[in-house]
């Protein structure tokens, strides 16, 4: 079985990515880890050194790689990852199950506020611009996220019935 997860920044896919692999004893892994130890380095570095671009087309070709193994596994993607290069539709082709963890726009500010510094999109925002900027790059965004097969209304319930629900949406 392969399961990705999508979802804005702080939305808790690893954590629930996490969570669930290890319920249903396969293996996880993080789209963004993937890149850091194929490119030896950091997600920031990578931004501020290459760039955005060179970033989203690695992202996109090691999506490819990973999406192509025959083995099965749970996939936490980067919060752009369904929003370039036709990824979404690969990923809704060749996973089993596409879960988009959807959170509020204050339930998000409230987690991104505490770890703005190892993200680069967000980490030269000021807090209180913050809100501004996530409601509008969730709006960009929210037409990739909704094409997933499941939306998971995540505000106010804890990672073990998060991944209780999403066990009981598996066939
Ligand atoms: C990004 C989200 C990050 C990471 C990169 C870009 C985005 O992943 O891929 O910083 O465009 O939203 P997380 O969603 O795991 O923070």
């Amino acid at each position: 079985m392969k399961i990705v997860f999508v979802g804005y920044m702080g939305s808790g896919k690893t954590t629930i990515g996490k969570l669930l692999a290890k319920k249903l004893k396969i293996s996880f892994l993080d789209l963004d880890e993937v890149i850091e130890e194929r490119l030896e380095d950091s997600i920031s570095n990578i931004f501020n050194g290459k760039g955005e671009i060179f970033f989203r087309k690695k992202e996109h070709e090691y999506l490819n790689d990973v999406l192509s193994q025959k083995n099965n596994f749970i996939l936490s993607t980067g919060g752009g990852t369904p929003c370039y290069s036709g990824n979404m539709d690969t990923m809704l082709e060749l996973a089993d199950y596409v879960f988009y963890l959807k959170i509020s726009i204050p339930g998000l500010v409230k987690r991104l506020i505490l770890e703005k510094e190892h993200r680069p999109l967000i980490k030269n925002i000021d807090d209180g611009d913050l809100p501004e900027f996530i409601g509008k790059h969730l709006f960009e965004r929210n037409n990739f996220y909704l094409k997933a097969n499941h939306i998971i209304e995540c505000d106010n319930k804890d990672p073990e019935a998060l991944v209780s629900e999403i066990q009981g949406l598996l066939a």
